[in-house]
């Protein structure tokens, strides 16, 4: 038998559930979920679980400038550049026990079913839980990833506040003393040889078509803004409508608009405010400020520029008496996986005969930057009704392991290249 056969046979499903299990405890919520956002406590505490694995299994650990936590099993030919796999153990405020987590956990699972099968790679394999992947504390999304990759300035990145104030150098280095680790390296990133991260679906095609296994062939672009409006706090109770700059108002209409412009005939266009924040935050005291954050997604680059230019329109033309304001927080061009990659995936699925179909990423995913740096692939299984971003949540401990044997077959032929 080959060694990624017999790596594949190894991974355990009765373990790797476990471990989803144990690890959902920490920032568990009493809907079944998790809240364990980026760089708080719980995410600390899921840190030191998992290098506590790391240590009863011999593998080391170690975390970069922006907290990027890795585990590495050595391969025969020690300054041979990784295979890298992973995922996020942040979670957003209301999330499921998957989203992200299975992906670092499907990736330690390949490092011990190569410990337990006694395979020795030719280059080392490891493990990664990148930082804030999910964005939602601390703006943008997938930074670790993307810092890791150069998309994102380190030093820009230290300084973003999440919606308390809190500075994100203050916050990691928090986070890091929590849970130490040996640092590497004083500059982000370094090479790579290859990368394929594990995800559930998080939408509906998988389970709809009674397929096991996704074979990811890219993720769509995104862009994400925020729009600021301004007008006047004002008495609720005395201040007549025509006196009024209400930047709630104003907000609404600019909002509506947005709706409107961004409906296609088709639904592929991706259009959500998902935080409104409303000042100073009183019954009684007119709104003088409003903010709110647009995620706008789309597989072409160019009708994502076409929709940019018709909300910035929007805003400079429907908040009058207010003043408002849009500023893009990012923009990630679509990503196309590596087709060496995809085709491991693909063949891997195959030949242990789990059905499999090829689709592209709806949602935003570390590899999109990492995709950048080496050969690239992502290993999709199915969630339950496609629900994700939800406490509710739920995949199958076989569907998970399913995507795991695939993982660790492609990792294995990857990491012999
Ligand atoms: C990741 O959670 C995303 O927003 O796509
Ligand atoms: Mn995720
Ligand atoms: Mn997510």
């Amino acid at each position: 038998m080959s060694d990624f056969e017999r790596a594949a046979q190894a991974v355990r499903e009765d373990r790797l559930w476990q471990r989803h299990m144990d690890m959902a405890k920490l920032g568990g919520t009493p809907r079944g979920g998790v809240n364990r956002q980026a760089l708080s406590a719980e995410d600390a505490a899921a840190r030191n679980l998992l290098m506590s694995w790391a240590a009863a299994r011999g593998f080391s650990v170690f975390t970069d400038v922006i907290g990027n936590l890795f585990v590495r099993r050595e391969g025969s030919d020690a300054g041979a550049k990784p295979i890298l796999s992973g995922s996020h153990m942040d979670s957003q405020p209301t999330g499921g026990r998957f989203d992200g987590m299975y992906g670092v956990l499907a990736a330690f699972e390949a490092l011990e079913a190569l410990e337990d099968a006694g395979v020795r790679t030719k280059r080392p394999v490891e493990a990664v839980a990148w930082t804030n992947e999910e964005g939602s504390r601390f703006q943008p999304g997938a930074m670790g990833s993307a810092v890791f990759a150069g998309h994102n300035a380190l030093d820009a990145m230290l300084a973003v506040k999440d919606w308390k104030g809190v500075v994100l150098r203050d916050a990691l280095a928090e986070t890091l003393a929590a849970a130490p680790a040996p640092r590497r390296g004083d500059t982000p990133g370094f090479a790579l040889d290859g990368y394929v991260e594990a995800h559930i679906e998080q939408g509906p095609r998988l389970e709809d078509a009674r397929t096991t296994i996704g074979v990811v062939t890219g993720i769509q672009g995104s862009r994400r803004f925020m729009v600021e409006i301004l007008g006047d706090e004002a008495h609720a109770g005395t201040t007549p409508r025509a006196a009024r700059k209400d930047a709630f108002v104003a907000a609404v209409a600019i909002a509506g608009a947005m709706q409107d412009a961004t409906r296609d005939a088709d639904d592929t266009l991706r259009f959500t405010i998902g935080r409104v924040d409303v000042l100073p935050g009183s019954p009684n005291t007119v709104p003088g400020r409003v903010s709110f954050t647009i995620d706008m997604r789309h597989p072409s680059m160019e009708v994502l520029e076409a929709h940019e230019t018709k909300l910035r329109a929007i805003v400079a033309s429907k908040a009058a008496p207010c003043t408002a304001t849009i500023e893009r927080l990012t923009s990630v061009a679509p990503t196309v996986f590596d087709p060496g990659v995809i085709g491991l995936v693909r063949d891997a699925a195959q030949r242990q005969g789990f059905s499999n179909m090829d689709m592209p990423s709806g949602a935003g995913h570390d590899a999109m930057h990492i995709a950048a740096l080496c050969p690239a692939g992502m290993v999709f299984v199915p969630c339950e009704r496609g629900v994700s971003h939800n406490e509710i949540e739920n995949a199958t401990p076989s569907d998970l392991a399913a995507g795991t044997r695939v993982l660790v077959e492609a990792l294995v032929r990857l990491a012999n290249r």
